[in-house]
């Protein structure tokens, strides 16, 4: 991780837990939507605990209100963190969620944020059962400037360089709604000071229509250069989706991106990939036989860095192939060779570097 050091004349162990120096690895951690195994996902105070874990980004995941604001929030919907159907009954589109895009930023501010739930037999059913109990406290979904200024602030007070790791989600449809949520987010960046390819920033999305309208059409009439980043995800995922002559959206095929010259063509529009964890290692490997993809090759030699989501410590989330979630580190850091991880404990990761530099 590269940081600050900010005493490197007196030494770094001498200074203070908050102050000491970061370690000098290439490696990074990426805090998942914040501290999210720690307390809900992508409000202020789990990025204020990722903060202070030493992270090298945070993530933010931006959707847009229907008064075009930005805010942090992992769906374009709103009803799997927050109550929005017990506040606004009446405001469910005909497949039973409660769209973001259809809500004032006013309206969302009224809302409460707790753990995520989904709903089982008429039951909010904690999505990971041993995390922050639902519904505790009072939890807000903060807008995208928040967490920026929070963010900045923090670099300033603790004299740590930070950086942001912002998702545009779903941009295709945004965009079908009307919505150009890329220009959007690239304003705002702009507006705090994050323009050039060294800016501490990685833009990521999923979609790569958009990737390479921001790269070729928005970054040069904004006169920005952001580093970016192509998440990947299987077709059957339904995560991008593309609208035909008719209207109708069919879903994006990501099969290119796996096949030979995928990652050639990327390269000449992102600075990273972020793949999903089975991309990289086989769920075929067992322990003690680590069966790499090959795809981590295929992006360096691309000059692109790799960094996988999710690595999550919760039951069922390590792989049979380690032993546990250290192991499932040192299997991708060391093994696989990637440059970086999403994870939603930050703490276990920053730790695991600063071990093994
Ligand atoms: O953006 C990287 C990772 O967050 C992708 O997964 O669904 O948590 O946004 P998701
Ligand atoms: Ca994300």
């Amino acid at each position: 991780m590269k940081k600050l050091c900010l005493a490197a004349a007196v030494g770094c162990a001498l200074l203070s837990p908050l102050t000491v120096a970061q370690t000098d690895s290439d490696k990074i951690v990426v805090a998942h939507r914040g501290a999210s195994g720690y307390l809900p996902e992508h409000t202020l105070p789990a990025k204020a605990m990722a903060y202070a874990m030493k992270p090298d980004f945070i993530e933010q995941d931006v959707v847009m209100t229907k008064d075009d604001q930005l805010v942090v929030l992992h769906d374009h919907y709103l009803d799997r963190v927050t109550n929005v159907a017990q506040l606004f009954p009446d405001r469910a589109r005909d497949d039973g969620r409660y769209y973001a895009i259809d809500f004032t930023l006013a309206e969302i501010k009224q809302l409460s944020v707790t753990e995520g739930f989904n709903i089982k037999d008429g039951k909010q059913v904690q999505g990971f059962p041993e995390r922050y109990p639902m519904w505790k406290s009072d939890f807000k979904v903060p807008t995208f400037q928040q967490e920026i200024e929070m963010i900045q602030g923090l670099n300033k007070t603790l004299g740590y360089d930070i950086g942001l790791y912002p998702e545009i989600k779903a941009p295709w449809f945004h965009r079908h709604e009307g919505k150009d949520i890329s220009k959007a987010v690239l304003k705002v960046l702009k507006e705090y000071g994050y323009t050039e390819k060294d800016s501490n920033v990685y833009l990521q999305t999923f979609d790569f229509n958009e990737l390479k309208r921001i790269h070729d059409e928005l970054m040069p009439a904004m006169d920005m250069d952001l580093k970016l980043v192509q998440l990947m995800a299987y077709t059957d995922w339904n995560e991008t989706m593309v609208y035909d002559a008719k209207g109708k959206a069919q879903p994006y095929d990501y099969d290119w991106m796996f096949e030979k010259g995928g990652m050639k063509t990327l390269g000449k529009y992102a600075d990273g990939i972020g793949p999903w964890k089975p991309m990289v290692v086989s769920d075929a490997s067992t322990k003690g036989n680590i069966k790499l993809t090959g795809l981590v090759k295929a992006a360096h030699a691309e000059s692109m860095a790799v960094h996988p989501y999710t690595f999550r410590k919760d039951e069922g989330r390590i792989p049979a192939y380690a032993e546990n979630f250290e192991d499932m580190l040192d299997i991708f850091y060391n093994t696989a060779n990637v440059d970086g991880v999403f994870t939603d404990f930050p703490d276990i990761a920053v730790e695991f570097i600063s071990e093994h530099e």
